[in-house]
């Protein structure tokens, strides 16, 4: 049956080539580890510096990665050379898997999925990395609507066990096999999860997260509330978590699920202030707390 989750129902589709679009946190994270797991790998963002950037914090992975023996030098620097970078669209007959990971905005992503409709051959599968919006929506900007569904990946994409695999409306139980087949081959824990707003990590998650920030507007320390959220155990406090995740990320994915929330509030005011003066967390140095080399500094 297409609405059932069971992916065994399916054979997967063979998957060589990724083209992954968009060299941000994510993608670069996403690019890496596919990298370093066989796949040949062609990596895309809109300008030199953002690919170059991107692969930046890739051979800064292997290298952490050598350092802990981890992998071998000599299988590192095979894994980068079957990376490819690229700045702009151009057919591509290899590729069988896109994941998108650019920026959390509807029309942007529908944009990227019309161009890789046109452009990816018909056999390729076509996800999205995305935290909360509606695989359907980006399906119907394609002639392919069967061939996409979300691979949503967690941050720090190496260290983060689980990936929900999104089934959309259309998505055959051959994309959902072949998502759930590459991320077993990429080490992860795949769950299957049906569209819906912020899936099922976020809709959990960024209520908590959302709250935090609101207990900063209403006057507690950053520290404090970290602090006593890692008492539960959570490795991490909400607001450095926010840092790592990047405000304008969470003031996107949070824009998304507060009508879902029913909640009369909407996303907090201080996501908004944050972004506006630029300090979007741990990728620009500056956010609830500063930001040095990825190391933590003291809270604002
Ligand atoms: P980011 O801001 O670090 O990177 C986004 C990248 O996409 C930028 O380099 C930008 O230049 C590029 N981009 C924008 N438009 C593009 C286009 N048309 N073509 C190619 N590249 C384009 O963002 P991040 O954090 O990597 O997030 C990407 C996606 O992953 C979003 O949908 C986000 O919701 C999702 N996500 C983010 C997580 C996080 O913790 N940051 C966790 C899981 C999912």
């Amino acid at each position: 049956k297409k609405t059932s989750t069971w992916t065994e129902l399916a054979e997967p589709l063979p998957v060589k080539r990724i083209a992954v679009i968009g060299a941000g946190t994510m993608g670069a994270g996403i690019a890496q580890l596919a990298a370093a797991k066989g796949y040949s790998v062609l990596l895309q963002d809109v300008k030199e510096e953002f690919v170059n950037k991107g692969m930046e914090t890739i051979r800064s992975l292997f290298a952490k990665a050598t350092s802990k023996g981890a992998i071998s030098k000599a299988d590192a620097e095979q894994a980068i050379s079957r990376l490819q970078t690229r700045v702009d669209w151009g057919a591509s007959d290899d590729v069988d898997l896109m994941i998108e990971a650019i920026v959390e905005r509807l029309e942007i992503k529908q944009a990227v999925f019309a161009k890789a409709d046109e452009l990816l051959p018909n056999r390729a599968v076509l996800a999205s990395n995305t935290s909360a919006l509606p695989i359907d929506d980006m399906a119907k900007a394609t002639q392919r609507p069967e061939k996409v569904g979300g691979l949503h990946f967690f941050n720090p994409v190496h260290k983060m066990p689980l990936v929900e695999v999104v089934r959309g409306a259309a998505t055959s139980d051959e994309t959902i096999a072949t998502l759930v087949g590459v991320a077993k081959r990429l080490g992860k824990v795949p769950v299957v999860v049906k569209q819906s707003p912020g899936f099922l990590v976020n809709r959990i998650l960024f209520p908590y997260l959302d709250e935090s920030a609101r207990l900063v507007t209403e006057g507690f320390a950053i520290t404090d509330i970290d602090r006593e959220a890692k008492k539960f155990g959570m490795p991490m406090g909400p607001l450095e978590l926010l840092d790592v995740v990047g405000i304008d990320v969470a003031l996107d994915v949070s824009k998304t699920l507060s009508p879902l929330a029913q909640q009369s509030t909407p996303s907090p005011a201080l996501f908004q202030n944050m972004v506006a003066a630029g300090n979007k967390g741990q990728k620009t140095g500056s956010g609830f707390y500063n930001w040095h080399n990825g190391k933590r500094g003291p809270a604002i």
